[in-house]
């Protein structure tokens, strides 16, 4: 090998998610389907593994699971930097860029935040600027980005959602070019310890009914410290949001590191699913996670809905059903009663850190349980089911090697219904966890940086019982 070569196959490279091959990624950008290709754009560092000189990476895929790398889609020009936005298909040639041209709505963050436009003619290999830009700006608002555009057919119009410091603004436009403000959500509602950023407004239906979700990224004031996205659900008319009475904050993922995640437009209505992909990592800790050439991972890509908790609607996700063609043979570990302590070593043969758990637990006359999955190392993450305070903890305080302060100091904390059973699906990959509880209406999303792979599961109870049934090990890739 030449001495130019790069280590891409560090060791923290996560071998079934999304990594940008060199330099730094965070939030995902511009998701849409056209033609057969799930496109994903990304805030992307080409020059180095820390967060700067902000550009849209770019890759596709035919099934949301295995990526290809693009070359670099959109690069900073004398409006500034290109900061998160989203990517919408022109079917009926609003803008005059052409039919069915792919147009990217973005920040343009120079002294200024503004709005700019730039579109696609050939399925999103290289993109255009319009000469026309900024689109959008405003002489008053310092944090001013994010826009989020969907054709909100009713009203005939696109519609665009902007995080405009503690606040989201909806804008409307017939071209992509000219917009006029709809309205202004959020204040006195929700999470406010932090500047909103990267919201998504759409539509989910539940029991027949269609529901509009507003999801609003946070950053700090997450449930566990940090960045985090919490979500509201009401009504859309074409020009304000009215969120339903409820509890605010909603979060979508209780875990540390799923932040700025929003959902692929363009999605044909025959599949209907609202698809949705995060960024795994913290703004806490991102520019420290102990990786050399590139920095952070993206989520699973996940499919959402709207699931009733017992107590009120929640927006549920889970990995979508794609990512299932990573399952090798099943490993059936057992079905089991334990009074104290179940433990499984290596219950992974030949395990490279990539691989799903699933099973139900059932418990008898106890107010908690836990399991965990461990290594030789000492190297622990322990999954606390507290039933009595209803808390589903995680404690990666001992899971990983040491490197940032902020990374590892408290439980992550999600709050659990309780219930006859509950049904866990955890995905595994080198230094990430995903946890999916109940068909996804509790999600923690962890990262991990063990030093070497955990390799046995250990389930515990302190007293009655608990039944553990079809415990299933699926090696991943
Ligand atoms: C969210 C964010 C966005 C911004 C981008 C810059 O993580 O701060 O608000 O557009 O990252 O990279």
């Amino acid at each position: 090998s030449s001495k130019y070569s790069f280590e891409y196959n560090e060791k923290y490279r996560l071998l079934y998610h999304f990594t940008p091959q060199y330099g730094w990624m965070n939030d995902p950008n511009g998701m849409v389907y056209a033609d057969g290709t799930y496109h994903l754009f990304y805030q992307y560092n080409p020059y180095g593994a820390r967060w700067g000189n902000m550009h849209w990476g770019h890759a596709i895929s035919k099934d949301l699971v295995n990526w290809q790398y693009q070359p670099t889609a959109i690069a900073p020009d004398k409006l500034g930097a290109i900061f998160s936005g989203s990517a919408v298909i022109d079917h009926d040639n609003t803008a005059g860029f052409g039919k069915g041209a792919m147009i990217a709505i973005f920040t343009s963050a120079g002294d200024r935040q503004t709005q700019s436009i730039a579109y696609s003619l050939d399925g999103g290999k290289t993109f255009t600027k319009y000469e026309g830009n900024p689109v959008l700006s405003d002489a008053n608002i310092i944090d001013f980005r994010d826009p989020k555009v969907f054709w909100h057919a009713p009203s005939k119009q696109w519609v665009m959602s902007l995080a405009t410091t503690q606040t989201i603004t909806f804008y409307g436009s017939k071209n992509l070019k000219e917009w006029t403000r709809l309205s202004e959500f959020g204040e006195g509602l929700g999470a406010h310890s932090g500047v909103w950023e990267c919201p998504d407004l759409f539509p989910l239906t539940y029991e027949g009914k269609t529901k509009w979700v507003l999801f609003v990224s946070i950053n700090p004031g997450g449930p566990n410290g940090g960045s985090a996205t919490q979500y509201f659900i009401g009504d859309f008319d074409g020009k304000t949001f009215t969120p339903d009475a409820m509890n605010y904050p909603l979060w979508l993922d209780y875990g540390r590191d799923n932040y700025a995640g929003v959902t692929w437009s363009n999605v044909p209505a025959a599949d209907g699913r609202r698809l949705f992909i995060g960024w795994m990592s913290n703004w806490d800790y991102a520019n420290e996670i102990p990786t050399v050439n590139f920095r952070s991972a993206m989520t699973v890509a996940r499919t959402l809905r709207l699931a009733h908790n017992g107590e009120h609607l929640i927006v549920a996700s889970e990995p979508v059903k794609e990512l299932e063609s990573l399952r090798r043979e099943p490993l059936s570990l057992a079905d089991k009663t334990t009074f104290d302590t179940v433990t499984f070593e290596n219950f992974l043969p030949n395990n490279q850190g990539a691989y799903e758990l699933t099973f139900t637990v059932t418990p008898n006359d106890t107010d908690s349980f836990s399991f965990s999955i461990e290594n030789a190392k000492g190297e622990v993450l322990t999954y606390l089911f507290d039933i009595a305070n209803k808390t589903l903890s995680v404690d990666r305080t001992k899971s990983s090697v040491a490197f940032n302060a902020n990374f590892a100091e408290m439980l992550v904390k999600a709050p659990l219904t309780a219930k006859k059973s509950y049904t866990v699906r955890l995905l595994v990959d080198k230094a990430s966890t995903e946890l999916f509880v109940n068909n996804g209406e509790v999600v923690q999303t962890n990262t991990v940086f063990p030093s070497e792979v955990y390799n046995t599961l250990r389930f515990k109870t302190e007293k009655g019982t608990l039944n553990l049934n079809d415990i299933t090990v699926y090696k991943l890739k």
